[in-house]
């Protein structure tokens, strides 16, 4: 927890305007609390099981709330208001290792709407989420009995909290007091509080929802293990082909050079060495090509850095602290897509570089915004807590104006200036070689159409992604309903063409290093 605090401060010294995306706690800073000590339970989120991202505010049920009134509102960070956390105080008196016995803390007047409200939750399974010191507790609304004409309401509460000295390790709800929903009735709510000592370390606290018995989920380790074996073998079997006929290649290529002038066909080249005047040309649409590797290279930093910093840091403790992170890396790594897309502009010759720098800039943060944008109006439409609040999107437009602009200016000049030259290993013949009749089948990986094949056979990964995406929704999941549809195809839609663009940019990297290669090997005459 001290280091990511570290990390934060270090960030606020960085970029203030990175400070939005810090967390401004109300309450619970230190995690240590002394006897009696007010504990707030903080209400998030309630929404249907089998749609995990369609959420609204726990009120928005017509449930009621206990009686103290301190803290109405939580201020929430950039991560967790994109996530639709919506903080609010449950009313519930706890404090501190004082055990409450069974006590009503309100009543829900029941009149025909609220029934139906609680009917209609009852039936799509809705489940809400509740936090106690920043640990997440799941319950359950209610329940059907088997023919669907009675519907009960879960009303007891039963908090057990495991303390550790002076700090909160461990939380457990059991639901209880099955109330059957009739109109015009009084239903009590009641909660009750029992304090155990706890063995839990304060640091291994959340290795709880860590295990995989925990919400079932299962790793795959086996399918893991045999990717990762397959694309081991793939490669060293491709590497083995290409090397051998690489050295063929050089072989021959070699004994012609021992050859006299008179004894060789004057100027009639064969193989790979024949392109050599129009490899190193210019990629057809060089803006939009250099734009993607430079965001695809992007991508590929901030994957890397996210990932190991989630290792380091335990990002998963807090609430959007994961998606805060995301998009500070995101924002502070934009030098790195000026710096590619930049050079590879100027290298292939493009004078519009302002204009690719904005296309560079914008290409991912336009495709996101979009897509959140178009799944908005429809959080918007259904009053889901995943509506983005109109501060949140001023904040994220700002960080794309004056943090990762001016930051891709500074990587655009900086490529262009630093290795902006092409350097290529052989000259580009001025009049291109017309291309040789091919199959469509055949890759024309040493043509000068190498550099668009070399990215879009990598970045083809996504397309068996977003594939895999709908025989995930449709065989796998139980989702429904017009909004978790459009934001699990809306933002799987991103996830893949980001995963494509990052995929395209390493091909491409690759083709560019192993074809600068075997050309700077040979002789060029
Ligand atoms: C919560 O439940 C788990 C599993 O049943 C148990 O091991 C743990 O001691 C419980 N914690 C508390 C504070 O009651």
């Amino acid at each position: 927890m001290t280091g990511s605090s570290r990390w934060k401060v270090a960030a606020v010294v960085l970029m203030p305007l990175i400070g939005l995306l810090l967390p401004v706690r109300a309450d619970e800073h230190e995690h240590t609390y002394t006897d009696k000590e007010e504990v707030v339970l903080w209400m998030n989120t309630v929404g249907p099981y089998h749609n995990r991202q369609e959420t609204y505010k726990y009120f928005s049920l017509p449930f009621c709330e206990g009686t103290k009134k301190t803290i109405s509102h939580y201020h929430e960070t950039l991560g967790e208001a994109l996530q639709g956390v919506e903080l609010e105080f449950s009313g519930l008196d706890i404090k501190f290792k004082e055990e409450v016995m069974q006590t009503t803390y309100c009543e829900i007047d029941l009149n025909k709407a609220k029934r139906e409200a609680f009917v209609y939750a009852i039936k799509n399974h809705y489940w809400y989420q509740m936090y106690i010191d920043d640990l997440p507790i799941w319950g359950i609304v209610g329940e059907a009995d088997e023919n669907g004409e009675d519907y009960y309401l879960w009303t007891y509460k039963k908090l057990e909290i495991g303390f550790n000295g002076d700090r909160i390790v461990d939380v457990n709800l059991t639901s209880e007091g099955k109330v059957k929903l009739v109109p015009n009735t009084r239903i009590a709510m009641s909660y009750s509080v029992k304090w155990k000592k706890s063995d839990v370390k304060f640091e291994d606290r959340f290795d709880k929802y860590l295990d995989p018995s925990f919400f079932q989920h299962r790793i795959h380790w086996f399918s893991i293990f045999n990717s990762f074996m397959m694309v081991i073998f793939l490669v060293g079997l491709v590497s083995m082909i290409l090397m051998r006929t690489l050295r063929k290649d050089y072989a021959r290529y070699s004994k012609e050079e021992e050859m006299d002038d008179m004894d060789r066909d004057l100027g009639d080249e064969y193989g790979w060495k024949q392109v050599h005047g129009d490899v190193f040309r210019p990629s057809s649409h060089p803006l939009i090509f250099s734009s993607l590797i430079g965001s695809g290279c992007q991508i590929f930093s901030v994957s890397l850095i996210v990932i190991v910093l989630a290792m380091l840091e335990d990002l998963y403790t807090e609430r959007g602290s994961m998606l805060s992170t995301a998009i500070f890396v995101y924002a502070a790594t934009s030098p790195v897509n000026g710096y590619f897309g930049g050079s590879l502009y100027a290298k292939q010759g493009g004078r519009r570089w302002i204009k690719q720098m904005f296309i560079g800039a914008f290409l991912i943060p336009a495709m996101v915004c979009g897509t959140a944008f178009f799944i908005n109006f429809i959080a918007i439409y259904y009053h889901a807590s995943r509506a983005i609040p109109f501060g949140t999107m001023v904040a994220v437009c700002c960080i794309c104006f004056f943090v990762i602009l001016p930051l891709n200016l500074v990587g655009t000049i900086l490529g262009r200036n630093l290795s902006g030259q092409p350097n290529f290993p052989c000259r580009v013949n001025a009049v291109p070689r017309p291309i040789p009749e091919k199959k469509w089948y055949m890759p024309s990986i040493t043509y000068y159409r190498w550099q668009w094949t070399s990215f879009l056979s990598a970045a083809s990964t996504a397309v068996y992604v977003y594939m895999y995406s709908f025989y995930y929704y449709f065989f796998k999941t139980k989702m429904y309903g017009l909004f978790q549809t459009s934001f699990y195809f809306g933002y799987m839609a991103v996830f893949s063409t980001a995963l494509g663009i990052m995929c395209g940019a390493v091909g491409y990297m690759g083709t560019s290093a192993f074809v600068r290669k075997i050309y700077t090997n040979v002789k060029i005459d």
